[in-house]
């Protein structure tokens, strides 16, 4: 699919007044609903973990991701708020979570295997806006990218702990099978307009399905050339908004 781009940098939020509402709406866009999934993640699976990690070590880290998801929420929530957005648009209960929000979090395996691989995905997202160009957007990526990387270490090591055993290995192999099909269509669907629109401004570079795609062949290379363990196949195309 070939988008015809347009050029703009815009550099402040004062400067966002000024430039088109289709850019201003686009940005608006990508703001909230990285607010909304940054809160959404971090009510689901890394403030209920804390609950679940098996040590007091596992504890302190797991608070550490679970402060640094709300952080990631509170820094796109004020972004959004000083370009006048209307906060309720950023309340979890006002949007339909994504589906990958909707997983039952119940063992400390499946945790790890989130972190793993929900956040390796979140990771790909983040380093489309290093170069998007709403620049406020760009550096909000800048300083989330370092954590982002934090949560995805945390989820390998914590999996490649536990698959020390054969009981281990068992249980992060079953959340796997679990959680991973759900995964492609947090990319979004692949004839999105809304994606048709953020590359047409520059504000991400990538369509839906070159990211799934690149997300895929990663996870392979993380789950079955690291862990040993397999993937479950997926679909590289998804037709509905996720
Ligand atoms: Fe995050
Ligand atoms: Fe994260």
């Amino acid at each position: 699919m070939t988008t015809e781009t347009i050029h703009y940098e815009c550099k402040t939020v004062a400067e966002l007044a000024s430039m088109p509402p289709e850019y201003r709406a686009a940005v608006e866009k990508i703001v909230v609903s990285h607010a909304v999934n940054e809160l959404a993640g971090a009510q689901a699976f890394d403030e209920p973990a804390i609950a679940l990690a098996p040590t007091p070590y596992a504890k302190y880290l797991t608070c550490r991701v679970a402060m640094e998801e709300y952080h990631h929420h509170v820094r796109f929530r004020q972004l959004a708020e000083e370009m006048g957005v209307d906060p309720a648009r950023m309340e979890t209960r006002s949007r339909k979570p994504l589906s990958i929000f909707g997983f039952p979090l119940r063992t400390w395996e499946e945790f790890c295997v989130i972190k793993l691989l929900a956040d390796y995905a979140e990771i790909l997202q983040v380093e489309d806006l290093l170069q998007c160009s709403f620049h406020p957007l760009r550096n909000l990526g800048r300083v989330t990218m370092p954590e982002e990387k934090f949560h995805a270490q945390f989820g390998r090591d914590f999996c490649g702990e536990l698959c020390r055993t054969e009981d281990g290995r068992a249980r992060v192999q079953a959340a796997i099978d679990a959680y991973y099909p759900q995964l492609p269509a947090f990319f979004g669907s692949s004839r999105s307009k809304n994606n048709e629109a953020f590359r047409r401004f520059e504000l991400k570079r990538r369509t839906n399905d070159e990211m799934r795609a690149d997300f895929v062949a990663r996870a392979q290379r993380l789950v079955e050339g690291e862990l040993g363990l397999k993937l479950p196949a997926v679909s590289l195309t998804y037709e509905h908004a996720a």
